[in-house]
């Protein structure tokens, strides 16, 4: 098997590091503090949830539900989701078919088999606003009811998605709601940081400063550079500490993309070394390009040139500066910063310490070798 998992969580032996986080993590959970974990995209946010809960299932100290919210387009969407969770849970808190649906007074649950993954999924028709809201009470109360025997911990994963839903009050409501279990602990987690900042630290928000922030980094390189050579020589690999250090920055020690790039070495077959690494990068790049020639014809011209100039500075503070405009050819300041804006809120930049990078760092990579 490859030791380099890159989709969700393949048990701890394939997990790098995180212990300090884990321990943030669990210690909220323990005190029924809620939390709110941010990160950059594919930073590590789901493996970490999971992680902690795969800890705490074994320890049988928590009754845990993760939820990703992600393809939610509506109120009834989280509802449904909650709902498909809750009647998933084992026994004895799984509730059983007429035991489940006695929990609610008005709307009837249909149950359905998923085809792809032979799990049974809940949906509930909810007519309008205030089914809704009993509806998603009811579901809270099997909750809170079960947290009575054991501490309940709910994760809701890429939670942002709440603000996107045609109903206007769904932060209110759940706010309301969620503050009175006080036996279930919450984590909100996330990428898009300028609205989940804005909705845990924005005074007229419902929720306001109710969770501990955790932002999530890049693990630590020397973490990380152990534990891919731990699973290379495993496998009887030969490995060259230079390619691997190589390998961390070339990879921003971004977690996917590392993972990623590791994965692709380990199936070579090949020693972990120079050579291999740079067969396999090259490859990488040529495989994403009709991507990234696709992402050309959705820009302008002037925002593919600045993407680009970002990509060839590597990491720039000073996008607005004479210096940068000539060098890159970027016409001027105002339509520079007009560009940044839409690049950032496109994702296909972001800033850290006031410098810009691109977001994707294959993309990245693949636009340092363009011409200018
Ligand atoms: N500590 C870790 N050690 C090894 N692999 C990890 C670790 N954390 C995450 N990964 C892997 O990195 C990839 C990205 O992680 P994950 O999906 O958890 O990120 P995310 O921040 O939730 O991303 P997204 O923003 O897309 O939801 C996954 O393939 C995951 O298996
Ligand atoms: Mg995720």
């Amino acid at each position: 098997m490859n030791p380099f998992i890159i989709k969700g969580y393949g048990g701890s032996k394939f997990f790098c590091d995180r212990e300090t986080e884990t321990i943030k993590l669990l210690n909220a959970i323990r005190n029924q503090r809620d939390v709110t974990l941010i990160s950059l995209r594919k930073m590590g946010k789901t493996g970490l949830i999971l992680s902690v809960f795969d800890q705490i299932k074994k320890e049988k100290s928590h009754e845990t539900i993760y939820l990703d919210i992600f393809h939610t387009q509506n109120l009834n969407g989280l509802i449904n989701q909650l709902a498909t969770a809750i009647f998933r849970m084992k026994k004895p808190f799984g509730k059983r078919m007429n035991d489940f649906f006695s929990n609610f007074r008005y709307v009837r649950p249909v149950i359905s088999v998923d085809v792809l993954s032979g799990l049974p999924s809940v949906s509930l028709q909810i007519a309008d606003e205030k089914e809704a809201k009993t509806t998603l009470e009811e579901l809270f109360a099997i909750l809170s009811e079960l947290s009575r025997t054991i501490p309940v911990v709910v994760a809701i994963d890429e939670f942002q998605q709440i603000s996107k839903y045609p109903e206007k009050n769904v932060e209110a409501l759940l706010r309301g709601i969620i503050q009175q279990l006080n036996k279930v602990a919450f984590i909100f987690s996330g990428s898009n940081k300028s609205m989940l900042t804005r909705m845990f630290g924005d005074a007229s928000r419902p929720f306001y400063q109710s969770t501990e922030m955790i932002f999530l980094e890049e693990i630590k390189d020397d973490s990380y550079a152990s534990f891919i050579t731990r699973h290379f020589i495993k496998n009887g690999r030969k490995v060259d500490p230079v390619t691997v250090s190589d390998l961390l920055t070339w990879t921003r020690l971004h977690t996917w993309y590392l993972q990623y790039t590791c994965n692709r070495i380990f199936e070579t077959g090949q020693d972990c070394i120079d050579e291999t690494k740079k067969a396999v990068v090259a490859d990488i790049l040529l495989g994403f390009e009709p991507f990234y020639l696709e992402y050309r014809s959705l820009l302008t011209r002037h925002q593919w040139q600045l993407l680009k100039a970002i990509a060839h500075s590597g990491n720039v503070s000073s996008v607005t500066s004479g210096n940068f405009i000539r060098q890159f050819d970027l016409s001027n300041a105002s339509t520079v910063k007009r560009g940044i804006d839409t690049l950032t809120e496109k994702e296909m930049i972001f800033k850290r310490k006031n410098e810009y990078f691109v977001y994707d760092v294959f993309l990245s990579r693949w636009l340092e070798l363009q011409e200018i």
